[in-house]
């Protein structure tokens, strides 16, 4: 199949803040998607414009049960991603990772379809290494209130190298560090859209610890166009790879940059920090750059002000 041909493409977790983005660039370059969302943490706003589109299919549907399907590509994205979300309910965090990979990668065995797994940086637990290479195997604890989404994740890497291995699939791993961008939720506790929203409402923001730790922050769009150009790359080049931004920045410098840019009146409030919180997280994107000829090109502020302006139509809206 010649390279830039329409593909019919499977996006799991297609409604949600990063799927969407995904499920919008594939059209704009003319595939079909289809995009299965059982709507946990997902909304029919984020793909309401999508919804119309000739070539978009919705389909709802939990990736823990088996689905019938033609994909040439699938995105596997299902999965809640933010600790108030995956915790609420660990053991079907721990399904949707590994059962919804493994429906998914046997989907992909019949149809000889190549395969992408969104992972994260949560596999590299709170890393004694810093910057954090994909050979580092990480530092996770095994039975945390974190586990569920960082073992689960895990289980999904090991899954997906073994039906390579065993099968001879043709498998893509991503792991994610943290991204922003409108579409991300109001309220579900991470610490952009939390911090967004405490300025816009002038409330305190909360700050868990002295704010000393960091963060990589990476906009949604540059990490779409990681994402593709992992799933274009040649067959021999599975991955892992990390993608995310390696600029890093302390989240008491991250308030204050949103603070800046809102004119809030907001104050910072200190909050203990969270049990198995990570004091530092940033992605060493040799591997990316090398291979994928890829690196974030969206400057911090620029990113902070196009999420602001979504997050203040949204509270507007409601
Ligand atoms: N956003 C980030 O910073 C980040 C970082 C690392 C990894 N990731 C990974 O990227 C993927 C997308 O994350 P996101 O930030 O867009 O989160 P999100 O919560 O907005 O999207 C996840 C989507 O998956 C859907 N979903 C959840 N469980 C499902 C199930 N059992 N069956 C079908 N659909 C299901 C949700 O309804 C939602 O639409 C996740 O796998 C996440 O682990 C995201």
């Amino acid at each position: 199949m010649p390279m830039n041909s329409s593909k019919k493409i499977l996006v799991t977790g297609g409604a949600g803040f990063l799927g969407s983005h995904l499920c919008e660039r594939l059209l704009q370059e003319g595939h079909s998607v289809i995009c299965l969302d059982n709507f946990f943490t997902g909304n029919k706003q984020n793909i309401l414009t999508l919804l119309n589109h000739p070539a978009f299919t919705l389909i709802e549907h939990d990736v823990c049960e088996p689905i019938d399907a033609d994909p040439d590509l699938i995105y596997n994205l299902a999965c809640p991603a933010s600790p108030i979300h995956y915790q609420c309910d660990p053991v079907k965090t721990i399904k949707t990772s590994v059962h919804g990979a493994i429906n998914m990668l046997e989907l992909a065995q019949k149809k000889g379809a190549k395969i992408l797994q969104a992972s994260t940086s949560e596999v590299y637990g709170d890393p004694h290494i810093h910057p954090q290479p994909e050979s580092y195997w990480g530092n996770v604890n095994p039975i945390g209130i974190r586990s569920c989404y960082d073992e689960g994740k895990r289980c999904a890497e090991t899954l997906f190298f073994d039906f390579h291995r065993q099968f001879g699939l043709n498998i893509k791993v991503a792991r994610i560090f943290n991204t922003y961008g409108p579409r991300m939720h109001p309220n579900d506790g991470r610490v952009v859209s939390n911090f967004i929203v405490q300025a816009l409402k002038n409330e305190p923001i909360t700050i868990y610890g002295e704010g000393t730790q960091t963060r990589s922050f990476c906009y949604v769009e540059d990490l779409i166009e990681g994402l593709i150009r992992l799933m274009q790359s040649p067959e021999s080049f599975t991955g892992p790879v990390n993608l995310g931004n390696p600029v890093e920045f302390q989240i008491r410098e991250l308030a204050e940059l949103v603070l800046e840019i809102t004119g809030s009146r907001s104050k910072l409030v200190h909050h203990p920090l969270p049990s198995d919180d990570p004091k530092q997280r940033k992605p060493d994107i040799s591997l990316a750059k090398s291979q994928l000829g890829w690196s974030p090109k969206i400057p911090l502020k620029e990113g902070l002000r196009a999420t602001i302006h979504y997050f203040d139509q949204l509270l507007i809206a409601h």
